[in-house]
């Protein structure tokens, strides 16, 4: 294993996107922000080192940060935020991971533009489980607005509303033409005929669901939120902000030019966005005057498309990759997920949307939940998160009389190595819609998921305790549920969100608190003497 070192400088860049130029936020300039590589067991170093007026802080998405903590990332959860001249290193050694993971801003909106890919390959010699393929490309998906993000969504704060969505979605930086640009250009995957390649997807996206497809090329899917899975074959990939999805594509076509399409995925009635994205894979020595072969995006609602793709993952289960899923149960949680509407004298229309986990949204503390829990620093957080949703729901229904929340940072307490069943259930209050819930510092097992009232006499009997899919974001279906079971083998502070920006902001997030273990390995270990300071 070896020491990988990184500078990040977070500068100011203009940038030129459906036909004007505003000035973003970036790592080093580039938008997408540059590949971190790693192999498994090798340690990273990362020095951020922050030149706007924005405070800054970057989490690496997927990383188990096993006992450092103080390296995940999340402002005000794990760490104060990187002040305006300051900086830090992040420290972290990757232990049993190997995979397609990436970093993000974790703190505003930033994430839009601060984002990239971090590779872990396997150990040096160590093979896939499946043929090596030809070559590998990242393929890094986003959103980009004309305007400024942090005004986006302060004005959507101040109203009370839901914010704008984006302008259009891009794949590695760039949309391909779109409505009201036609010469936006976009990305170009150059292959041979014959070979197969892997596409490591990643959606970086704020707010959005998508749908990925090839005209005319089957994608066999291998990889899921950095684990394998038992290969299999589909037309379109399902991903959702936080996910990532590695794909085999065989390319054997003789020539041509065919047209990736990336589409929302929007499982709500109040949906409004349609733009499409649009790169081409491009076989070499195909003439200019060849039209690209088009693809039909699905249709927004195709549930049934996200579904199959769902229920198709399995874990690999395999004797090299065995599937550590606990059988039993220590902590049985059910969580609610939603959004509400809460009073609010300072916005326009004296309310405003709120999202929750059992009826309580989160309120960001003024320190980190890290040092308050590491030094005993009271007041700051609460440890009763409760276990259970706070009323009796109709989960498929709408019921206004509930639409209120109580606010408050209240976490749940987990024992060191104590096992988890989380059930995550959908309200439909104000309207049902898929939530990627993303949690920090784990992989789960995704043992069950289901449409409408999750029944704890009748759906745990039809749990897969055997392959189910092991990842580190999971949608909890429009109307429906989510089971997902960990072992909290992790001491420190995990937060655990929905990875649709706007979702978070408005409260969709909570953190588990996870106890020191006896043993010498089983702590947290000491800050770092450069964590920045509030
Ligand atoms: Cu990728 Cu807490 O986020």
């Amino acid at each position: 294993c070896k020491i990988q070192h990184y500078k990040f400088d977070v500068e100011i860049k203009n940038a030129t996107r459906l036909c004007s130029s505003k000035p973003i936020v970036t790592i080093n300039g580039l938008f997408p922000g540059p590949t971190i590589y790693a192999r498994e067991d090798d340690t990273v170093l990362i020095k951020v080192v922050n030149h706007v007026t924005y405070n800054m802080s970057i989490h690496w998405h997927g990383i188990r940060q096993l006992r450092t903590g103080w390296a995940d990332g999340p402002a005000y959860i794990t760490q104060c935020p990187i002040q305006p001249g300051q900086s830090y290193v992040y420290n972290f050694t990757i232990t049993g991971q190997r995979g397609t993971l990436f970093w993000h801003a974790h703190i505003l909106w930033l994430r839009a533009t601060v984002h990239g890919a971090l590779i872990v390959l396997p150990k040096a010699g160590v093979p896939y489980p499946f043929p090596a393929p030809y070559q590998e490309h990242v393929v890094l998906l986003g959103e980009w607005w004309k305007s400024d993000v942090e005004a986006v969504i302060d004005e959507a704060m101040k109203s009370g509303f839901a914010p704008n969505v984006s302008d259009a979605h891009t794949i590695n930086g760039l949309s391909g033409p779109v409505p009201n640009c036609m010469s936006q250009e976009g990305f170009t995957l150059e292959v041979d005929h014959g070979k197969t390649y892997m596409l490591r997807i990643i959606n970086a996206a704020l707010n959005e669901e998508l749908f990925f497809k090839i005209a005319n090329h089957k994608l066999t899917v291998v990889e899921v939120d950095a684990t394998y899975v038992k290969p299999f074959q589909t037309n379109t990939v399902v991903i959702a902000p936080g996910q990532t999805t590695n794909v085999l594509v065989n390319t054997s076509h003789l020539s041509g030019k065919y047209m990736v399409s990336v589409s929302p995925y929007l499982d709500t009635p109040i949906a409004v966005d349609n733009v499409t994205a649009s790169a081409t894979l491009h076989y070499s020595g195909t003439p200019s005057t060849v039209a690209t072969t088009l693809t039909a995006p699905p249709p927004r609602n195709a549930t049934l498309t996200a579904s199959k793709f769902i229920n198709s993952l399995r874990s690999l289960n395999s004797q090299a990759f065995p599937s550590n899923v606990p059988l039993q149960i220590d902590h049985s949680l059910m969580f609610t997920v939603g959004l509400g509407l809460n009073r609010c004298p300072d916005c326009v229309t004296g309310r405003r949307v709120v999202a929750y986990f059992n009826n309580v949204t989160f309120v960001m503390p003024k320190i980190d939940l890290l040092e308050a829990h590491y030094y005993n620093i009271s007041g700051v957080f609460t440890d009763d998160f409760p276990e259970k949703p706070p009323m009796p729901y109709d989960y498929t229904g709408t019921q206004p009389e509930n639409f209120a929340t109580t606010e408050g940072t209240r976490l749940y307490r987990l024992a060191y190595n104590s096992t988890v069943q989380l059930v995550l259930q959908d309200t439909g209050m104000i309207v049902p819609e898929d939530h990627p819930i993303h949690l920090h510092g784990f992989n789960f097992f995704a043992v069950g998921r289901g449409i409408g009232n999750f029944d704890p006499e009748k759906d745990p009997k039809k749990f897969n305790l055997v392959d189910p899919v092991e990842r580190n974001t999971i949608g909890v279906p429009s109307g429906g549920w989510s089971a997902i079971r960990f072992r909290a083998d992790n001491p420190g502070v995990w937060f655990m969100h929905c990875h649709l920006e706007v979702h978070t902001t408005w409260g969709l997030k909570m953190a588990f608190v996870v106890d020191n273990g006896k043993g010498p390995d089983e702590s947290l270990i000491p800050p770092p003497a450069d964590l920045p300071l509030c």
